[in-house]
């Protein structure tokens, strides 16, 4: 194998990378880039791969979600605060319920690159290129606005700065103490049948802390009770960008890529012999690797020895997609090759990317039952192999918008239009988040009581 560096990438095949116009305005920012602070830091990333290493023994959950394209416009305190306290709701539900901890992770402060379907896009016969994400180029269906631009990446790093450090204060400050929960629940979740749910675990809660503080056991000599670890992660799509951002440590002299602490490589670009793969294998941070219905178990297998030669548990978590009709024949083998060959991963379960469809109405959209049915077969494929469920990922917003159809305040096909704002996918709102949660809480239940049964 060839030796590693930041740019050994660039001797590889790298799809969903954008082309500029002016290659010399692209080599200034990234300059300017690598002169920046970096956003995490190293000893960040392996606390978060030591949390991971817990999940992949079974002994805890992780919960990534956030946007599927995060945008310049839509970059507002409230729409930070809405997303992270709906993650802090779902975390607490499936905490209480499980009595597992949960690993919290956003797709947030740095999820704006997107890989597209199409390179181009037409719309009544006049055909542009593709919009890439806003730190590449524009929404608005311009022929200007489509021009890759890489100023657009200073500002993502600015956004993506300003995002982390409100969720360091969020998750530290006060906000995220348990004493808190009853104040996360959202005004329009009222009409959710889940918020009654919630409230009672919200009381239950309640109850037990005060116990404890009772027993002399407080937030004030117990800090894990008054905040909570969260980190951040982002598909490494743009190469130039993970390159920039990525640095030596000084305590260990490895590298990371210093622009979040998770970096997943996506189902598009995870081919034997991706720039994408040569990148991530040589940075220290965690790795999630996206599985779809194309990846054959011995090639799944070759991607593992070749992100983690060294077999560190934590390192890899794999992001299954298959889509509820195809989980249940399609997650099987995969989980089965990689139990016989004994690498520990993380297993989490990304139940948006293989359920979209589209709606009568013309909106691009994803059916709540099609997303839970898919959970629920990839609970299934692990409790039939004995393998632990970790994780779910996915793509939601504490904004009460309408671009999944279904759940307890069902939407409709015809309500689509009423709140439709994503920059790319459909996400779930907050109650269909929540809902969620109390899903996975059951399911993670129904392993647990397996697993002592088997033990027993
Ligand atoms: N520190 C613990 C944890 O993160 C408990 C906790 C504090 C917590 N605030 C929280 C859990 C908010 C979930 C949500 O698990
Ligand atoms: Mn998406």
């Amino acid at each position: 194998m060839t030796t590693w560096t930041p740019e050994s990438w660039k001797a590889h095949e790298g799809r969903h990378l954008p082309s500029y116009p002016d290659a010399a305005a692209l080599d200034k920012v990234t300059d300017t880039l690598t002169s920046f602070p970096p956003l995490v830091f190293a000893g960040e990333a392996r606390a978060l791969k030591a949390d991971l290493a817990e999940v992949a023994a079974g002994k805890g959950f992780l919960l990534q979600g956030g946007d599927c394209a995060e945008s310049f416009a839509e970059f507002h305190p409230n729409t930070i605060r809405d997303t992270f306290r709906v993650l802090l709701q779902m975390a607490v539900v499936m905490t209480f319920a499980s009595k597992q901890p949960v690993v919290k992770v956003g797709r947030m402060a740095g999820q704006f690159a997107k890989p597209r379907s199409s390179p181009v896009e037409v719309i009544d016969g006049v055909e542009l290129p593709s919009y890439l994400g806003d730190n590449i180029n524009g929404i608005e269906f311009t022929s200007e606005a489509r021009i890759p631009d890489p100023q657009r990446l200073l500002q993502a790093y600015s956004q993506s700065a300003a995002t982390l450090n409100l969720l360091r204060a969020f998750s530290t400050g006060g906000y995220a103490n348990l004493r808190q929960v009853h104040q996360w629940t959202l005004d329009f979740m009222d009409r959710s049948p889940w918020a009654d749910k919630f409230a009672e675990v919200s009381n239950r809660i309640g109850e037990a802390l005060d116990f404890m503080a009772a027993c002399g056991i407080d937030p004030h000599s117990v800090p894990q009770l008054q905040g909570t670890s969260f980190y951040t992660s982002h598909e490494a799509l743009h190469l130039s960008y993970e390159q920039a951002m990525t640095r030596q440590d000084s305590l260990t002299g490895d590298w990371y890529d210093c622009s979040a602490h998770m970096l997943w490589i996506g189902d598009r670009t995870r081919f034997e012999g991706s720039a994408h793969v040569e990148f991530l294998r040589g940075v220290g941070n965690p790795i999630g690797f996206k599985c779809g219905p194309s990846l054959a178990p011995d090639e799944l297998l070759r991607q593992l020895d070749l992100l983690n030669p060294q077999r560190e548990a934590g390192r890899i978590t794999l992001i299954s997609r298959f889509g509820d009709e195809k989980v249940e024949a399609g997650l099987a083998p995969l989980v089965r090759a990689v139990k016989r060959e004994g690498h520990p991963v993380v297993w989490s379960c990304d139940p948006m990317h293989g359920n979209v469809i589209k709606a009568e109405s013309g909106f691009k959209t994803r059916p709540f039952d099609r997303i839970l049915r898919e959970v629920r077969g990839f609970f299934a494929v692990h409790r039939a192999e004995g393998t632990h469920a970790g994780g779910v990922h996915i793509e939601m917003t504490g904004q009460n918008v309408t671009e999944c159809i279904g759940g307890g305040v069902a939407i409709s096909d015809a309500a689509l239009a009423d709140r439709y704002q994503t920059h790319c996918d459909p996400r779930l709102n907050a109650a269909q988040s929540i809902e969620l949660a109390f899903l996975v809480a059951d399911m993670l239940n129904e392993e647990a009581i397996d697993r002592a049964q088997r033990a027993a």
